[in-house]
């Protein structure tokens, strides 16, 4: 397993291009399976998780090349059975559900792994599928869906912990080709899903309150090949604003979509970071006056569960207090013990993080948990003085297209160590 080698105590100073949205298109890659039309996606990331949904897809029959950033899917022919290792690996694979019962009437889908950050149960994507009138089984691990129709319906959407992402994505999928109009309420707004349906009515489907809580599908007999662009990643835009603003120096963020992480981009600010927007992208650059501020994550357009761990990495640095409660995932802490083998004073009460900061970090050998928990061992290891070790990254290749040669190219002095 690869791990990263990091030196600490180099500030970032230079330009990145941010990537194709992971969360955007591996949806987006689900639902080329609504037609045998070929499908072309642009601006899409190399990460393995891409690498897995290609390969989801293939196992399903579709033909899939990956070129330069662009996917090219064709599912003319295609069964329901997925292979169950592959799907079981990632969490993203469970939106193969909705397109392949629309278009097939049936599935046949293994129950899907993904990120350690607590229990992440699918029971609101059930219950929308159910609701469309699809008979579900949970068997020996996987999901057996059939279903002679699917009707449209008012389906209501939201969980314990608000509204559902994947979820939203999975009925949403279902319904453009149901008979009738579904309404999904308590939908989620995330810009990941709004792209989602972007790329559906360009396929032909009739969506409607696109980024908002109610969202209104008619449902279509078919749907044909499209051409799209995904857009760019917002939590890799934000890892990299944490990221100067923990280790200090100046970056510019290019391609970014500020629109899409105001929250994140609220609280670098009232922290002391000044976030300037110019022609050439976003300049990030900490003052000298940082403070401590409390953070909670929420369903968009709140603050993303999905940076909590990185700014996390930031107030270790910034003196003062700092409570980070999580909203989203319970146990989404998994960080913290290892920050604090960094030499971090983190303690943990309830659903809150409580970080005294401004302590110097020193290097140390840390393992990597899940996908944004080792984007924050890797800001928090270019702050420390000394060198840390970063095991386990095969979880921050997932989501963050080649993270070391970007950060390298600012200057960090990070290295890949093959195969430890
Ligand atoms: C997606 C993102 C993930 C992000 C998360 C929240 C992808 C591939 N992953 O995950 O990076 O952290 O959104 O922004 O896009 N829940 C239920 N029942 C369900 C589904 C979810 O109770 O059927 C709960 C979850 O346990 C969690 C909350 O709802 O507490 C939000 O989860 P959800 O939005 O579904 O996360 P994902 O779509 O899996």
């Amino acid at each position: 397993m690869d791990s990263f080698l990091i030196q600490g105590g180099t500030r970032l100073q230079g330009e990145v291009t941010i990537s194709g949205s992971k969360n955007a298109v591996l949806p987006i890659m689900a639902a080329t399976l609504l037609t045998a039309d070929t499908c072309v996606i642009r601006r899409v990331p190399d990460l393995s998780d891409v690498r897995f949904m290609c390969d989801i897809l293939k196992s399903l029959g579709a033909e899939v090349q990956f070129e330069d950033g662009t996917l090219t899917i064709r599912a003319a022919l295609i069964r329901g059975h997925g292979d169950y290792e592959l799907i079981r690996k990632m969490r993203g694979s469970i939106c193969i559900l909705g397109p392949l019962l629309a278009r097939l009437r049936k599935a046949h889908v293994s129950l899907p792994g993904g990120c350690v950050i607590g229990t992440r149960p699918i029971d609101l994507h059930l219950k929308g599928i159910r609701a469309l009138g699809a008979k579900l089984q949970i068997q020996n691990g996987y999901i057996r869906a059939t279903a002679r129709q699917l009707e449209g319906t008012m389906i209501f959407l939201g969980g314990r912990a608000g509204p559902t992402v994947l979820g939203t994505a999975n009925v949403m999928m279902a319904a453009t080709l149901a008979e009738g109009v579904t309404v999904i309420e308590s939908a989620a707004c995330e810009p990941e899903v709004t792209d989602l349906a972007h790329f559906l009515n360009s396929m032909g489907a009739r969506i409607t309150g696109i980024g908002s809580p109610t969202i209104t599908i008619t449902g279509v007999k078919e749907l044909h090949g499209t051409q799209h662009e995904v857009i760019p990643d917002r939590i890799e835009a934000a890892t990299f604003a944490c990221a100067v603003a923990a280790t200090g120096g100046e970056i510019t963020i290019r391609g970014a979509r500020p629109d899409h992480f105001h929250a994140v981009l609220d609280k670098l600010i009232e922290a002391g970071v000044k976030i300037d927007q110019r022609k050439s992208g976003m300049v990030v650059k900490p003052t000298s006056r940082l403070k401590a501020v409390d953070v909670t994550t929420l369903p968009y357009a709140g603050f993303p569960t999905d940076v909590q761990a990185q700014i996390m990495a930031f107030m270790c640095v910034v003196p003062g207090i700092s409570v980070i409660t999580e909203r989203i995932f319970e146990s989404r802490f998994m960080h913290v013990a290892e920050l604090a083998r960094l030499g971090a004073d983190i303690s943990i009460e309830g659903p809150s993080a409580i970080v005294k900061g401004g302590a110097p970090l020193s290097g140390a050998p840390v393992m990597a948990s899940d996908l944004r928990a080792s984007a924050a061992l890797v800001i928090a290891g270019m702050t420390a003085r000394g060198s840390t070790k970063v095991n386990r990254i095969y979880h921050l290749d997932r989501g963050y297209e080649r993270m070391e040669e970007k950060l390298r190219r600012l200057g960090a002095q990070i290295e890949r160590v093959e195969g430890e």
